[in-house]
């Protein structure tokens, strides 16, 4: 088998290219699949994880990032724009490195986490730190695209979309159908809309199932569950701190049409989950992510999710990005030890460290 050269090269047929669309690539999606061995048994359901962790700058944002980054260039634009909790600036500094555009990104004040900014400084955009949330930080990169020859890439960018409606595409292939339901964390809603987007694609093309597509806000930036804009949304997973997301109405229809729910969980609910992955599967997963774990747990105890249920959860982006919420979470540190075998030892037999 060929080796996998990103998502421009496998999926051709599926995503809007022309013959002038570079083919650009850091070798984005093809991300494992993992059977959750230990949570499946605790939970009676046959759990799965999409890390998509595993991209090239640890986030699900690559896959729509390569798309909207090659159609920039495809189409003549010279300086790419978005405003980010993190992620998406990433994203787009790495691929408008590797496309040599111009980045310029805004994200709000201290709330981003501390990989996710030394990743956007070290592939060379220019940062924006805005005095305000990702909100209005979206509202002003969005009215300055319109003004000048910058191209925006956040999610309303529709490339972005069909980008990301890929994993969709990859989870059928690997379990040889849909999953009964999708379990995906909600922020600015572009990702649930993806995904929707590609197994109603799949399901059209290879007469694949539909998933039922949950989603999960945080409680704190819960707008879509509870039907209103929160003008100061606050959560320990400062990827999905978000007030008024862009593709509301889409995250709504997603979820409606499939039979599914949007719900939130409690930053309570989310660290739970997030200690869970790490400490009984060996998954390391920023704390958003786990925001789809921890719904799952509690719509299997509600019996919302039937027992029994094929269940995927995206997990959309690298614990390590993240390293002061694992710190700060866990209250076990490393113990000092002495310089001697011996005194080590001794520690050791003694049971676990710490
Ligand atoms: N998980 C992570 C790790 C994210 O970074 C995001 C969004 C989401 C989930 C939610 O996805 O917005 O498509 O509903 N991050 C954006 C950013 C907002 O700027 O990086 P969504």
């Amino acid at each position: 088998m060929s080796s996998w050269k990103g998502l421009l090269h496998a999926y051709d047929e599926l995503l809007p290219l022309t013959e002038k669309t570079p083919k650009l690539s850091l070798n984005e999606g093809n991300t494992p699949l993992i059977g959750l061995e230990n949570l499946s048994e605790q939970w009676g359901a046959e759990i799965y994880v999409k890390t998509e962790g595993t991209n090239p700058t640890g986030s699900f944002k690559d896959r729509g990032m390569v798309m909207a980054v090659a159609k920039a260039k495809e189409e003549g634009s010279k300086a790419v724009i978005c405003a980010s909790t993190g992620n998406t600036s990433a994203s787009a500094a790495a691929y408008a490195a590797r496309a040599g555009l111009r980045c310029i990104v805004v994200i709000p004040e201290g709330k981003i986490a501390l990989g996710k900014l030394a990743q956007a400084v070290m592939y060379g955009a220019e940062v924006f730190e805005i005095q305000g949330n990702f909100d209005h930080a979206l509202e002003i990169v969005r009215s300055i695209s319109e003004k000048e020859n910058i191209t925006l890439v956040n999610s309303v960018n529709p490339y972005r979309i069909e980008g990301q409606k890929t994993s969709a595409f990859e989870i059928c292939d690997a379990l040889g159908d849909a999953p009964d339901v999708l379990s995906i964390p909600v922020g600015n809603a572009g990702n649930i809309t993806a995904y929707w987007k590609g197994f109603k694609e799949y399901h059209e093309s290879k007469g694949t199932a539909l998933p039922q597509m949950r989603g999960f806000e945080a409680e704190g930036a819960a707008a879509i569950v509870q039907n209103r804009v929160i003008d100061y949304p606050e959560t320990v997973a400062t990827a999905i701190r978000i007030g008024n997301p862009a593709s509301w109405s889409s995250a709504v229809e997603a979820a409606e049409e499939s039979n599914g729910s949007i719900r939130y969980v409690t930053d309570d609910e989310i660290l739970n989950a997030y200690q869970l992955l790490a400490r009984k599967e060996g998954i390391f997963a920023e704390p958003a992510s786990c925001a789809s774990i921890a719904g799952l747990k509690k719509q299997l105890e509600s019996g919302e999710i039937a027992k029994g249920s094929k269940v995927v959860c995206v997990l959309t982006g690298n614990g390590l990005k993240d390293p002061s919420t694992a710190i700060d979470t866990v209250t076990v540190k490393p113990t000092v030890i002495p310089n001697s075998e011996e005194a080590f030892l001794e520690k050791i037999k003694g049971g676990a460290a710490g």
